[in-house]
């Protein structure tokens, strides 16, 4: 520090006053005399202060108002795009845009922005954070708080003028009047300071080491749980053990005859792919099983189902087998599709089948698919091959709709069910695209209309000459090859 003494800065005038109407009369005065940066001291909130001293009403209601509108219009455009154009989602079955909704958010966000606004807006104002007064440099100014009263004239004040507002001072009747000059204690932060600051930052990263140190190495102790029942909670995860139920399964199945919301709107008919008036007539013990099965979820009777189209088709295989023309199937199956078949159901099949059936049955049907090209490969030598859908004993004449519905629920020999994994509609969607993809390898020209006709002929023809074109390269192919063998 040097020697010399440096100007010091001046930073105003202060007046003390022993009581209140002397200040008052004083302010009014220094305000009529045109001073507008000034401010007053008191010891408790004295009315009427700022109008005698000429203050103008503060802008933060202005701030707060705008930071609140400010606010409501971020939450109500967050929640608009979010729920209602981003990510569309329905909550409790409200519209994506439900106002109603979104003034929670709207209404927290308006308190919370108009607070900032209020708090840190009052801050800016009054120019904090400020850790010192010039006034604190007059011993004097420490009765502001007790007994006494100070005006203070900023030396920024357009007007000021030392002498000509120490003289309007004095002629209002105060006996104190000081200048008000910057504090000349020193203005380095006292070193203590920075030391207990390193000290903090360092005792704040020894947790971080600790869990960096536990991350890279081993420990033979037990963990240390800060929260016990959250380590250890009793609730399972599924395929869990427990000792709790008497099957020893964490996970619990439908309690029997459950029935699902949206369930059972279909008729039995529908579900199972029999007649089932028919059915009432030849076996109504059958019947009963069919209801205790479907309607009522009972996994029993559909194991009993089971078994019982299992039996037949065995009786009705080896019927088949020593007389071709008898195959008994006593079962009244639904003729025909319960669903509309329209070109919406058949993609729909189409789409099903390709996902379901075509890996062992091939995409045209054959039986080809990849699952039994891989079987084959391998030689595997349990494997049956898949059914082709093209022959004659799965058409619809010989095999009707609700017997293949029940074929793809149920499976057949060495075909497991699809009932678990494709959905009641999509099955009978499968049903109506299987005879779409019998007919196509089967079809004559009379199905085709009258105005499709020419356009389906020269394909076919064009077909027939690439064929036929094929044929003969391969013919001249082997030709050349017995030739060159020669
Ligand atoms: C895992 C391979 C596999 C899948 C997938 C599969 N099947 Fe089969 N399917 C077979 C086999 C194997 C047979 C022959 C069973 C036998 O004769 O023992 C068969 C037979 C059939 C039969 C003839 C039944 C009869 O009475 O002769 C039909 C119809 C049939 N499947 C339809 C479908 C449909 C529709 C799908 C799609 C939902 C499907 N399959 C999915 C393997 C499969």
């Amino acid at each position: 520090m040097s020697e010399t003494k440096i100007e010091t800065t001046v930073h105003g005038m202060m007046a003390e006053f022993t009581t209140v109407d002397s200040l008052l009369s004083a302010c009014r005065r220094i305000r009529d005399a045109g001073y507008t940066k000034t401010d007053a001291y008191t010891p408790f909130p004295v009315h009427g202060i700022d109008k005698a001293l000429g203050i103008k009403p503060t802008a933060l209601p202005w701030i707060c108002l705008i930071a609140g509108a400010t606010g409501t219009c971020i939450a109500l455009a967050m929640q608009i795009w979010m729920n209602s154009i981003d990510y569309k989602y329905i909550i409790s079955g409200k519209p994506y845009l439900s106002l109603p909704a979104f003034i929670p958010v709207a209404f927290e966000l308006t308190i919370l922005l108009a607070s900032f606004g209020a708090f840190f807006g009052m801050w800016a104002l009054n120019g904090l954070p400020k850790f010192s007064n010039p006034m604190f440099t007059d011993p004097r100014f420490d009765r502001a708080t007790d007994d006494r009263f100070f005006l203070y004239v900023d030396a920024s004040d357009e007007r000021y003028d030392a002498n000509g507002v120490r003289n309007l001072l004095a002629d209002t009747g105060s006996d104190y009047i000081n200048e008000v000059v910057e504090d000349d204690s020193p203005k380095e932060v006292p070193k203590p300071v920075f030391l207990i600051w390193g000290l903090s930052v360092a005792a704040s990263l020894v947790p971080l080491i600790c869990i960096l140190t536990m991350r890279v190495t081993n420990s033979s102790k037990p963990r240390f749980h800060i929260f016990f029942d959250m380590d250890f909670s009793p609730s399972k995860d599924a395929q869990q053990v427990t000792s709790l139920f008497a099957d020893n399964r964490a996970m619990r199945s439908d309690v029997p005859g459950t029935v699902a919301r949206g369930q059972m709107e279909e008729s039995l008919d529908m579900l199972t792919g029999i007649d089932v008036e028919a059915l009432t007539l030849s076996d109504p013990p059958r019947v009963e099983r069919l209801v205790r099965a479907y309607m009522q979820a009972d996994d029993e009777a559909k194991a009993e189902e089971k078994e019982a189209i299992e039996a037949e088709e065995k009786v009705a295989g080896e019927a088949a087998e020593a007389a071709p023309a008898s195959v008994m199937d006593t079962t009244p199956w639904v003729a025909k599709n319960p669903l509309t078949v329209d070109a919406e159901l058949l993609a729909q099949g189409q789409q099903q089948f390709a996902i379901y059936c075509s890996v062992c049955h091939g995409m045209d049907g054959y039986g080809n698919g990849l699952v039994n090209q891989r079987a084959q490969s391998i030689n595997a030598p349990t494997w049956v091959p898949p059914a082709s859908m093209h022959q004659e004993t799965l058409y619809a004449d010989k095999y009707p709709d609700g017997k293949l519905f029940s074929t793809i629920s149920n499976g057949i020999r060495k075909m497991p069910g699809y009932a678990g994994q494709i959905k009641l509609k999509d099955r009978w969607a499968i049903v109506a695209y299987v005879r779409a993809l019998q007919k196509s390898q089967n079809a004559s020209l009379d199905l085709v209309p009258e105005s499709e006709k020419a356009a389906v002929e020269s394909a076919v023809a064009e077909v027939k000459a690439e064929l036929k074109r094929q044929a003969e390269a391969a013919e001249k192919a082997a030709a050349a090859r017995k030739q060159a063998q020669q």
